[in-house]
């Protein structure tokens, strides 16, 4: 079959187009310096949570950040609540470069959002669930913390912060 020169030259560019969308797509899942994999992280009571309980919960720590029982990378325990993140609002929650970061997000009241400003990392976070996900950070930086939820008359206000350090 005879294939006309600039049929060939159609097809090849379309192809570069497929490709470049595709790339698009990828970066856009992938986002600037961020992987992340994986959304699971059970359940739990919101009272435990509501109280700071957290010695009844199995697969909940006192909000704060951990380094992981396997010896790489850390845990991340967040709780949200009207209107803050713990730890986040007070205090930034310091991570690792270049490490897995875990993150364990549950609220202590009603629904809010835990969204990392410029990132794809961007979760609901539901009383008696946790919200649960890995983060690998590949550049030093601070990340503004977001609640995208509305949850009340401060939900505006309800922000954090996150820094990834050395
Ligand atoms: Cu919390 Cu909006």
């Amino acid at each position: 079959m005879h294939v006309h020169r600039f049929e060939k030259l159609w097809f090849g560019a379309s192809l570069v187009l497929i490709v470049a969308f595709m790339g698009t797509i990828v970066y856009g899942a992938i986002g600037p310096g961020v992987a992340m994999v994986g959304d699971d992280g059970g359940t739990i009571d919101s009272t435990v949570v509501a109280n700071g309980n957290f010695e009844r919960a199995d697969n909940f720590r006192a909000p704060g950040v951990y380094a992981s029982s396997d010896g790489e990378g850390v845990e991340v325990y967040v709780v949200a609540r009207q209107y803050l993140f713990n730890p986040g609002t007070a205090q930034p929650i310091e991570v690792p470069v270049g490490e897995e970061v875990t993150f364990h997000v549950t609220s202590a009241d009603v629904t809010h959002g835990f969204y990392l400003a410029g990132t794809n990392v961007n979760t609901m976070v539901i009383p008696g669930q946790i919200a649960r996900f890995d983060v690998t950070f590949e550049e030093t930086g601070e990340y503004g913390i977001v609640c995208h939820e509305y949850c009340g008359s401060g939900h505006h206000t309800m922000a954090g912060q996150l820094h990834v350090v050395p």
